[in-house]
Parts: C-alpha cells; sequence; structure tokens
C-alpha cells in the first residue's frame, strides 16, 4: 500500500515535471516553403540594419601580435596545419571591401579591432593604425552602411601574457575601449565590448582547443569572472567618451534540446545546460554580480555593481541546436549530439526554428532590444545557404511580428576566412576568397542576401 502510494507520487513528479519542461519549452511548428518564400522587410522595423561580419584576426592577414599567431604555429592547433597568414588580405582591401557590401545592399558592418596593430606594446598606441580604422569607419559610414566595432573577438596582444586570465586584462580592454571612442566615435556608435565569451571559456579553459589550451575548471571560471571584468570596465570607458555609444556583447546561443523527449533527466540535462552556456554572462549583468553556478565548478557569486545596466542591448550569434542526453559518468554527467536535421559542411544541424526560439527566450530574460550579431552556414558547394538565410530571415520577422525587438542581422560571414582550429576549409562567406589572389567572388547566396536586404524600409 505504502509503496503503492510512494510509486505514484514518483510518477506524479515525473509526469508533472515532464509537462512543465513540454510547456515552457514549446517549438515552433517546422517552416514551410511558403513561410520562406512571405516577405520579410515588412516585419521588421524601419531602420533595420541588415549587415555582414567579420573579426580582424579571421580576415585581416599579418596578424602576429596576437596570442593566436604562436598558438598556431604549435603542430596539431589547426587542421592541415594551416595558418591564418595573409588570411583574406582584409587589412590592404577595405575600400574593396566596402564595395562589396555596397553591393549586398548592406547598411552595417560588423568587425573588429586587432588590439596588437592600435597597440603595439601595452599602453602605446600606433596612430597609422588606428587611422586605418578610422578610415574604414569613415568610408562605411560613407557607403551608407553602420559600423559595429567589436572590441575583444577572441584573440589578445602577444604582450598580455595571461591571456585574458591576465589581472591586466580588464583595465586593458577599458584602455582599448577609451582610445576606439575617441578615434573612432566620429562615425561608430555601435559597440561590441567582447565576443563570444561563453565559447571562449569553453575552448579554451574546458575542452582545451584554443590557447592557452587548458582543461581547468578553476580557470575556467576565473577566465569567464575576468571577462565580465573586462566587459563592465569597457562599457564605462566608451560611455564616458561618447555618451550616445550602445554597448553590448555577443552571446554564442545554442538551441539545447533533450535527446530523448520522454526522459525527464534529459530535460533536466538540457535545461542547465542552456543555463550555463548560453544565459550565464547577461544572467551576470542583469544580476550585477559576478556569477557563475555550475555543478563540476567552483562557485562563482560575488556582487560587482558596474556591471548593472552595463548592456543596452543584446547580441545573439546563432548557429545551431544540440541534443543533451544525461549521462552518468560522462563530463558534466552530459552528452551532447547532433540533431536531427540537414547539416552543414562542418556537420552542425541547420535548424532555423531554432532561431526564432533564442530570440524569444533572451527577449522574455532580458527585456533587451536584440542584434543578431552572427548566423550563417559553411557551405563550400554553395546549395545550402540561399534556402539558410531565407529561413533565418523568417525565423527574424516572426520574431518581430510576435513583439520582439530586433535592430540588426549581420551574416557570418562577408569572406571566406580562417576558421580558428578549422583552417580555411569552412567557407562562410558571401563572398569566395581566392587563397592565392585573394580575388572575391560572389558566392551562392549573396542574392538572396541582396534581395532580402533590398525589402528593408529605409526610416
Ligand atoms: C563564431 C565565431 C566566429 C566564427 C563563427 C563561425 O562562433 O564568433 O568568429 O568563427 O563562429
Amino acid at each position: 500500500m505504502i509503496l503503492g502510494i510512494v510509486l505514484a507520487a514518483l510518477l506524479a513528479a515525473y509526469a508533472a515535471g515532464w509537462l512543465w519542461f513540454a510547456a515552457r519549452e514549446g517549438s515552433p511548428a517546422s517552416f514551410t516553403p511558403a513561410d520562406l518564400a512571405a516577405p520579410v522587410g515588412t516585419a521588421l522595423p524601419e531602420g533595420f540594419l541588415w549587415g555582414t561580419a567579420t573579426a580582424a584576426y579571421q580576415v585581416e592577414g599579418g596578424s602576429e601580435g596576437e596570442d593566436w599567431w604562436a598558438f598556431e604555429q604549435e603542430p596539431g592547433r589547426i587542421a592541415r596545419g594551416e595558418r591564418s597568414g595573409r588570411a583574406a588580405d582584409a587589412w590592404n582591401r577595405v575600400a574593396e571591401d566596402v564595395e562589396l557590401m555596397r553591393r549586398l545592399g548592406a547598411n552595417a558592418y560588423r568587425f573588429s579591432i586587432g588590439w596588437s596593430r592600435v597597440e603595439p606594446a601595452a599602453g602605446r598606441f600606433d596612430g597609422a593604425a588606428w587611422e586605418h580604422y578610422a578610415d574604414e569607419a569613415q568610408r562605411l559610414r560613407g557607403a551608407g552602411i553602420e559600423p559595429l566595432v567589436t572590441l575583444h573577438h577572441f584573440t589578445v596582444p602577444r604582450w598580455l601574457a595571461g591571456g585574458v586570465l591576465d589581472p591586466g586584462f580588464p583595465a586593458g580592454l577599458a584602455r582599448l575601449a577609451r582610445e576606439a571612442a575617441r578615434r573612432l566615435g566620429g562615425d561608430v556608435r555601435l559597440f561590441c565590448t567582447i565576443n563570444e565569451p561563453n565559447v571562449l571559456m569553453f575552448k579554451s579553459f574546458v575542452e582545451g582547443s584554443w590557447p592557452p589550451a587548458e582543461r581547468d575548471p578553476e580557470r575556467a571560471v576565473a577566465a569567464l569572472a575576468n571577462l565580465l571584468r573586462a566587459h563592465a570596465f569597457a562599457a564605462a570607458a566608451l560611455r564616458e567618451v561618447l555618451p550616445e555609444a550602445r554597448v553590448g556583447v555577443a552571446n554564442h546561443l545554442r538551441v539545447f534540446d533533450p535527446a530523448r523527449r520522454s526522459n525527464l533527466l534529459d530535460w533536466v540535462a538540457a535545461r542547465a545546460t542552456a543555463l550555463a552556456f548560453n544565459w550565464a554572462f547577461y544572467d551576470s549583468i542583469a544580476a550585477g554580480r559576478l556569477r557563475f553556478t555550475v555543478p563540476g565548478f567552483p562557485k562563482l557569486d560575488e556582487p560587482f555593481a558596474e556591471l548593472k545596466g552595463s548592456a543596452d542591448w543584446f547580441g545573439l550569434n546563432y548557429y545551431t541546436r544540440d541534443l543533451v542526453r544525461f549521462a552518468p559518468g560522462a563530463p558534466g554527467n552530459i552528452e551532447r549530439v547532433v540533431g536531427p536535421g540537414p547539416k552543414t559542411d562542418l556537420g552542425w544541424e541547420i535548424y532555423p526554428e531554432g532561431l526564432l526560439r533564442l530570440l524569444r527566450a533572451a527577449h522574455a530574460r532580458y527585456r533587451l532590444p536584440i542584434h543578431v550579431t552572427e548566423n550563417g552556414i559553411a557551405d563550400a558547394r554553395g546549395t545550402l545557404r540561399p534556402t539558410y538565410l531565407r529561413a533565418h530571415a523568417h525565423a527574424l520577422a516572426e520574431a518581430a511580428r510576435e513583439g520582439v525587438p530586433v535592430l540588426g542581422y549581420f551574416h557570418w560571414s562577408l569572406l571566406d576566412n580562417f576558421e580558428w582550429e578549422q583552417g580555411f576549409e569552412p567557407r562562410f562567406g558571401l563572398y569566395r576568397v581566392d587563397p592565392k589572389t585573394f580575388e572575391r567572388s560572389p558566392a551562392s547566396g549573396a542574392d538572396v542576401f541582396a534581395a532580402l536586404a533590398a525589402e528593408r524600409r529605409e526610416p
């Protein structure tokens, strides 16, 4: 009898938990071909930013002052032993690349500062390098293209010996921010302090595949804390010099769904993963605390008032979904597997409905305007990008119709580029780049991007 009651209670609790998740994590129906043909521009606010994105290290070439440059020389770090080298030679092709954006009909461009170029030694700025970026910003503005400048996109100058763990990193980023606001503030209003702090923490200190290639939960949490401090200091510095600056962080968000939808433990594992990976950074900002409380990591929870209000917008980088399985004994007791849909060249599931889900979730959580700061596909044959673009644009339009305040979309990437440990093989560019001549030619999907950009409504 008692056993029966206990069993029934357990069953009821299980069912209630399952229903709770199923109700909260409702998925939109799969997009249909009719959805993909629906107009996008009319759903989006006037003045919506249709742009592309790059990062200094991945396209400029000759970034020998950065930590990654030394890392690349170590055998086994980069696929096929490739080196970033001249990358897409973008440092020497600013005018040409602005012209490419104009041809796409883009009205925005997200790029990053090569920190060691503008600050080759700690505290010593290089006027000519700053001039280069000021000139770029001015050209963009002249072509009707709104610049969005990222201060830190994964790499740091070699003189910052401790990388993002260096005690000087937060003050260093603030110094860079102040100078960027001074030198570029005439043409730039949108700033991203840090790109994907969650990916950096994971790749560099959990998986150990990016410099400094460690697997150390304590250092992982210390890195996250320092990235939070650096963001807060940089945001304050930008605003001090340039009160009209609009500041955010680009977060890499993934959809985490349960691998077995009937298994409550998979639901719990998926949700816990999302909390740790997707939301920890902005949750800290919202709380005004350095906070990371995830099993398997040392607990971080201390006040840091400078974080409060330090973000004007939320940056959402979206690529794919993972399925999560509760797996006792695996690291963190979870296992991630690739979802069931079609795959990109990198084996990432193509799941455009996920962008809509994450836009809804980010809006519900923070009530901030949102820029989709990255979204794109490795597609060397060019068979997938056109539909990929249409489907993700539809997600954006749907979110806008539902009242999510989306302000911009930045396609990764303008150009084929150096994709970190994957080297040059993944082709994300709306423009192909010839690896020898650096000649640019439109990739499949460039026409779709241009058609979408043409739908936008001017303010
Ligand atoms: C993102 C990075 C970006 C690029 C894309 C494919 O995680 O921010 O630099 O490598 O993935």
